[in-house]
Parts: C-alpha cells; sequence; structure tokens
C-alpha cells in the first residue's frame, strides 16, 4: 500500500506539471531518442511506450512502426500523448501502471521506457515486468536519470535483470544513461 502511495503522488506531480512538460524536457527527450534510434530499427514493428508522457516519441517512431501503444499513470499527460497520436492512425495509449501493465506476455516487438524507473520504488521488478511483455527476440531500452542512480547502480540493476545487455551508451550530453536489453 505504501508502494501505491508513494506512486500517487508522482502521477499527481506529473499531472500538475504536464501543462510545461514538453516545453521543458523535448529537447533533451529527443537527444536521448535520437541515440537510441541509431541502435534500434522499429520498422514493422509492435512498440510499447512505458511511461510515454506527453508522447514525445511517437513523432519519431509512428511513421516507421506498425503500432505504438503508450502507457502512463498520468491522465494529464496521457491527454496531450492523446493528441500527439492522433494523426498516426497506428498510436494508442492506455492509462496504467508500469508495474501492472494491462497486456500479454510477449506481446510488443520492442519496449522503451524513457526516463521512468527512477519513478518506481522497485525499478528491478518494473524491469522484469517490462520484459514478461516482450517477445523473446525483442528488446527492452531503458533509461537510467544518472542523477538518481549513479553508474554502479544502474549497472548492478542491469546485470541482475538476468537480461544480456545489447547495448550501453554513456554520453555527456544526456543526462540517462540508455541500456539495450535483450534475452540472456
Ligand atoms: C520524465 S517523464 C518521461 C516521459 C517520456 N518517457 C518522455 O520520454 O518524455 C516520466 C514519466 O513516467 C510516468 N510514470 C511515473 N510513474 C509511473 C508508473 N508507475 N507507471 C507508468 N508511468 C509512470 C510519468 O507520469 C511521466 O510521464
Amino acid at each position: 500500500m505504501a508502494t501505491w502511495k508513494e506512486k500517487r503522488k508522482i502521477m499527481q506531480r506529473y499531472d500538475l506539471t504536464a501543462e510545461m512538460y514538453d516545453e521543458r524536457y523535448a529537447e533533451e527527450q529527443r537527444r536521448k531518442y535520437c541515440e537510441t534510434l541509431r541502435e534500434i530499427d522499429v520498422t514493422g514493428k509492435v512498440i510499447l511506450d512505458v511511461g510515454c508522457g506527453s508522447g514525445l516519441l511517437f513523432g519519431q517512431v509512428a511513421t516507421k512502426a506498425e503500432m505504438i501503444v503508450g502507457v502512463d499513470v498520468s491522465r494529464n499527460l496521457l491527454a496531450k500523448a492523446k493528441v500527439n497520436g492522433r494523426d498516426f492512425g497506428n498510436v494508442f495509449v492506455v492509462q496504467a501502471d508500469a508495474d501492472f501493465l494491462p497486456f500479454t506476455d510477449g506481446f510488443f516487438i520492442v519496449v522503451f521506457a524513457f526516463t521512468v524507473l527512477q519513478n518506481l520504488p522497485k525499478p528491478a521488478l518494473t524491469l522484469s515486468e517490462l520484459w514478461r511483455v516482450v517477445r523473446l527476440e525483442g528488446l527492452v531500452v531503458v533509461t537510467g536519470l544518472k542523477k538518481a542512480f549513479g553508474l554502479e547502480n544502474f549497472m548492478d540493476l542491469l546485470e541482475n535483470s538476468g537480461l544480456r545487455l545489447v547495448s550501453f551508451v554513456d554520453d555527456d550530453s544526456l543526462n540517462c544513461y540508455v541500456a539495450v536489453l535483450g534475452a540472456a
């Protein structure tokens, strides 16, 4: 129960700041997407964007991907995501908690979670939930906010996940580490 209280606080904080999210963070987030999409081809893939926020990622992948589902706890950010995804025809948004994704095992080919894990009380548990909804040959992309994790903690989290580290980016221009994970 304490866990949900923490999550609700975070949800309320994002609801309150939704209006200024893009103005504050769009550029920073787009740099992370660019770095990541150098490593991953999303063409024809079924994608989940966990903690999708206002849907900034949609514009970068929707024209190539088969389908994108955005999931977030913040209703106000999701309202923006819905607008951002409207014109593509293959973007859907759902309000849900990253730790309890309302999808069957192995439904997606790629799961992204950009700048999300620092909000979750048990990131290791969240990571295993992200992996649950990916196909065996699929990939999970997570970023670790540097000021929340630190390199050692983030690497521990990745190593203890039992997944294979496909690629890792630690670039000075990004405030996150970017990790791509696949089946061991
Ligand atoms: C820093 S924002 C990143 C948003 C987006 N990924 C981006 O690249 O702009 C973190 C997002 O995680 C969402 N979030 C926080 N806790 C969550 C949870 N338990 N389940 C799903 N989303 C959550 C927030 O509402 C917010 O949209």
